[in-house]
């Protein structure tokens, strides 16, 4: 028999305990792994244990019957099979209602609508089944810094296939989108600043629904959170023709994974996005022009006021005040960058002028601190020059009375 060896370990019969665990706690490599990483599993924390999803007996010291396939045992889960185990109590409400009634319970149905869901019931074997997301045996829950789906480590988990050459081979997709990713304003603001609200790659491509989203959703997906692009970008002469051009909305001038900060200079000079379809002569490229000039404007006059009011705060000068104000003017070079997406320079203009309006007025105050402590070096100049010519004249006055005694003395002596 195949157990011979390990009936005599179980000589002495097992308590209450579960027979898998014990068992297999004492086997080794990937035989007791799934023991030791299992402490941290949320399927244990809940009570559950191998059988509820290998099947067998747990109260079966002989490995036969433990693992009897009369009990419905499975060993290794083939891959194929992954989804449906898992759904056999995560797509019953009825049974999820016990332990998280709040959860979603249509991961099957969504997954079975994505690309990953679409290839394995065809037999691909090499897309993301359940466990290639989140782990097997070590399942976390997603808030857990730990888990592979929390927003900070799903990158990595993606691009162990997708960076992969080698597993993507045979699929006419790039591998860059993770390197790309983490190039991105997006990375940057989750890794870098903590901020869970920037999007992974689950935010774009949806968890279990992962599919690239076609082209009248891509607009879609970037408003959902930035909803004032949105807004005029639906409402801009580009919307119907980009459209039925079948071109991606926001991605067309942005891209999809390496999204860079923007600025100006996509607008006007040698990387600019709108000369790739507007002559220079055209109503786009001059509207282009225009809208670039104007924000140019506004940032060379906040720049320059930020130049002078450093330089009075250097001196000592109170500048607080037009520091404040400053700020308001930066924020509506913030609205001149939002209503480029209008892509008409009237709407640019409006922010563009109230913050120039108050660059010119910060400037002022920035001129003013700066005449105000010249003043102050005169009045103390004239001050100094004052206690100096009136100490010299204290020391002229002692010097002769020295004198006179002296004198005084001489003549005494004589
Ligand atoms: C007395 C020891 C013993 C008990 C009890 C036992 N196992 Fe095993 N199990 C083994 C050994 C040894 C192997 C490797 C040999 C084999 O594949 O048959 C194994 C293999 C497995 C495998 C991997 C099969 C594969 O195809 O790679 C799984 C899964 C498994 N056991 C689950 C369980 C579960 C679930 C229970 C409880 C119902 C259980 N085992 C109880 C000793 C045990
Ligand atoms: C939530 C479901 C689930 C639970 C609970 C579970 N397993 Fe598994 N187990 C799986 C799946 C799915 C696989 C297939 C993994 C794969 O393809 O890499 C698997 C694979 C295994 C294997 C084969 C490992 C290998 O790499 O060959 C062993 C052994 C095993 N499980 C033992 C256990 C034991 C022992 C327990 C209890 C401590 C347990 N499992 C609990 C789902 C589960
Ligand atoms: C391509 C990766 C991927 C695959 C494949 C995948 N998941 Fe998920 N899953 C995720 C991500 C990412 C989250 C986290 C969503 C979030 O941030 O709220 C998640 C969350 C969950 C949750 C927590 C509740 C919820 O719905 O948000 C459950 C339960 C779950 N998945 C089950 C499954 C099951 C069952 C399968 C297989 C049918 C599966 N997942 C396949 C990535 C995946
Ligand atoms: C176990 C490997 C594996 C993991 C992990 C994985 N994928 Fe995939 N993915 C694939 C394979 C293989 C394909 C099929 C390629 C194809 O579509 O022809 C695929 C397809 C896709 C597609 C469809 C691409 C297209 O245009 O056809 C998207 C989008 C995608 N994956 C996103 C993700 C995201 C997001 C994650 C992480 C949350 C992820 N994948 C995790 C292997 C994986
Ligand atoms: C800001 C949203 C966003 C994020 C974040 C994002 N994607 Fe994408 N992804 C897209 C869009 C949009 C497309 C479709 C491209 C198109 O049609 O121009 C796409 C396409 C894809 C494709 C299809 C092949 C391709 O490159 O065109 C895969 C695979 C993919 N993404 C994987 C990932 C992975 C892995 C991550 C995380 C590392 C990720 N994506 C993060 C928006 C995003
Ligand atoms: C899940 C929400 C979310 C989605 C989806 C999303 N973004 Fe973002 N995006 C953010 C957050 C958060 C930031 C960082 C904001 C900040 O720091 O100013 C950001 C930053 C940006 C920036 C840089 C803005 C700046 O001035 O720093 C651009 C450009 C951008 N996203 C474009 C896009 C595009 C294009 C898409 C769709 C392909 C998209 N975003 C999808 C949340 C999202
Ligand atoms: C035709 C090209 C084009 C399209 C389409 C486009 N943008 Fe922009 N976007 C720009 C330009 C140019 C800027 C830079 C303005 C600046 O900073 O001077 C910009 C700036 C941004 C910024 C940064 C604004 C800030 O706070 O500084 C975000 C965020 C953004 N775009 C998101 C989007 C979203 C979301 C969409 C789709 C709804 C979109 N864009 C569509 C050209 C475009
Ligand atoms: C992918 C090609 C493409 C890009 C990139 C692009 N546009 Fe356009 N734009 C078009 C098309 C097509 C039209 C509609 C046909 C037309 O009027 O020229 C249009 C229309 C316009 C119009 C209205 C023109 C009119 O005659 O009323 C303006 C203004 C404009 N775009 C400005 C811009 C600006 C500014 C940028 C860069 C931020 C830009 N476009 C980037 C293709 C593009």
């Amino acid at each position: 028999m195949r157990y011979a060896a390990l009936g005599l370990l179980f000589a002495v019969p097992l308590a209450a305990a579960d027979s898998c665990i014990e068992c297999h706690s004492v086997l080794e490599g990937d035989l007791q792994a799934p023991v030791k990483a299992f402490a941290n599993d949320i399927h244990a924390r809940f009570g559950f244990s191998c059988t509820d999803c290998h099947g067998g007996n747990r109260n079966e010291t002989d490995p036969e019957a433990a693992m009897s396939k009369a009990r419905g045992f499975v060993g290794k889960i083939p891959r194929t099979a992954v989804p449906e185990r898992c759904a056999r109590c995560l797509s019953d409400t009825g049974f999820m209602e016990k332990y998280k009634p709040r959860q979603r319970v249509d991961q099957l149905a969504q997954y079975r609508t994505s690309m990953h869901g679409k290839r394995l019931a065809a037999g691909d074997t090499k897309v993301a089944t359940c466990i290639d997301c989140h782990s097997v045996h070590d399942i976390r829950e997603v808030k857990d810094p730990l888990s592979p789906v929390h927003p900070l480590r799903l990158p990595e988990t993606c691009a162990r296939c997708h960076a992969d050459q080698a597993h993507m081979a045979g699929y006419k997709l790039p591998t860059d989108q993770f390197a790309s990713y983490r190039k991105s304003v997006h990375w940057e603001a989750l890794a870098k600043r903590g901020d869970l609200s920037a999007p992974s790659c689950a935010s774009c491509h949806g968890n279990h629904g992962a599919q690239p989203p076609d082209v009248e959703s891509v607009a879609a997906v970037c408003g959902n959170c930035h909803v004032m692009m949105e807004d005029l970008y639906k409402n801009s002469p580009h919307q119907p023709v980009f459209a039925a051009m079948g071109a991606a909305g926001c991605v067309v001038c942005h891209g999809n994974h390496e999204i860079r900060l923007p600025n100006a200079g996509m607008l006007a000079g040698p990387n600019a996005v709108c000369s790739q379809c507007h002559e220079a002569t055209s109503a786009g490229g001059i509207a282009a022009a225009e809208m670039a000039h104007e924000l140019n404007r506004l940032e060379k006059a906040l720049a320059r006021s930020d130049q002078i009011l450093a330089k009075a705060q250097q001196s000592g000068m109170e500048v607080s005040e037009a520091l404040l104000r400053q700020r308001e003017g930066r924020e509506d070079l913030v609205k001149a960058a939002v209503a480029v997406h209008a892509f008409q320079t009237t709407a640019v203009q409006k922010p563009v002028n109230e913050g120039l309006a108050i660059a010119a007025g910060t400037y002022q105050a920035g001129v003013a601190a700066l005449k105000e402590r010249s003043y102050r070096r005169l009045g103390l100049s004239v001050s100094l020059i004052a206690i100096a010519i009136t100490m010299l004249g204290l020391r002229l006055a002692i010097r002769s009375i020295e004198g006179r005694s002296t004198g005084n003395s001489l003549r005494t002596w004589k």
